[in-house]
């Protein structure tokens, strides 16, 4: 291994389409095909949140249906043999990568196989639908249940820890991310900035391409396992090289 002490990996969409799963801003992606003002912000679950709950119902039952791939796996492994720390930060909402077996991961934008209540704050195990209908297991409230999910104008969940993790790692690793939504896409400058050294798996240049030193091209379940094989080997990459 590399001098790396502290490693951070981002990841986001992108690690997940192999398995199955939609990408958000690629052709047909899930917001080409749908409104996200209507279905991914606190206001359209106040006007109609029969609708959101349906748009969430059938993203849970779709990733019943989905199992982990190579590129998940690949970072379990990562973690399992590097000697220092490794901390996953996922914008994905998916389980895959507990699926797969990684233990020190942060769910920023939440989790599809979670409901919060919004009156008593507990937050409950939820892998079938979810409506205006069910009481809250906590407080027996009915009505005050919504998806444990990050919509846009909300607040990412564990930025303290985050921002500690990036200001201590010496590589950071963005997988499978446009770039193109903050806080998440300031995290490779943070990282930079804190000295870090910066790399991008992704399946084409990402908006914050100039932000890293070495970068790989690719389908995540190639260039991710890859990646990681030469990682753990120790071996040294050169900035742009195809592995
Ligand atoms: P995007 O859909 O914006 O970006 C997905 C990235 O994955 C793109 O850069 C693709 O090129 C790349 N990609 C596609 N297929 C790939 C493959 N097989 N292997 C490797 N890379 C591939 O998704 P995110 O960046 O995750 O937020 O989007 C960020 C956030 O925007 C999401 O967490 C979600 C969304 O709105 C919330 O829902 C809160």
């Amino acid at each position: 291994m590399a001098d790396y002490e502290n490693i951070v990996i981002l990841t986001g969409a992108g690690i997940s389409a192999e398995s199955g799963l939609d990408t958000f801003r690629d052709k047909g992606g899930i917001w080409e095909k749908y409104d996200l003002m209507e279905l991914a912000t606190p206001e359209a679950f106040g006007r109609n949140p029969d609708l959101v709950h349906e748009f969430y119902n059938a993203r849970r039952q779709q990733v019943k249906e989905v199992t982990a791939n190579k590129a998940h796996h690949a970072l379990v492994q990562l973690e399992r043999h590097h000697p220092g720390k490794v901390t996953l930060i996922t914008q994905n909402v998916d389980p895959l990568h507990e699926e797969a077996g990684s233990k020190n991961l942060l769910h920023m934008h939440g989790e599809l196989n979670k409901a919060r209540c919004t009156y008593c704050g507990a937050v409950h195990i939820w892998r079938d639908d979810l409506s205006q209908a069910d009481i809250c297991p906590s407080c027996g409230q009915t009505g005050n249940l919504r998806p444990h999910i990050v919509w846009f104008g909300e607040i990412p969940f564990h930025m303290p820890e985050i921002e500690d993790c990036l200001k201590e790692c010496d590589l950071f690793i963005s997988i499978g991310t446009s770039g193109s939504v903050y806080p998440a896409a300031g995290f490779a400058l943070t990282a930079r900035t804190a000295g870090a050294e910066t790399v991008e798996l992704n399946l084409e240049p990402s908006d914050g391409e100039n932000l890293f030193t070495t970068k790989h091209y690719g389908k995540a379940t190639k260039v991710v396992p890859e990646y990681i094989s030469i990682l753990l080997r120790g071996g040294i990459e050169e900035s742009g090289q195809d592995i």
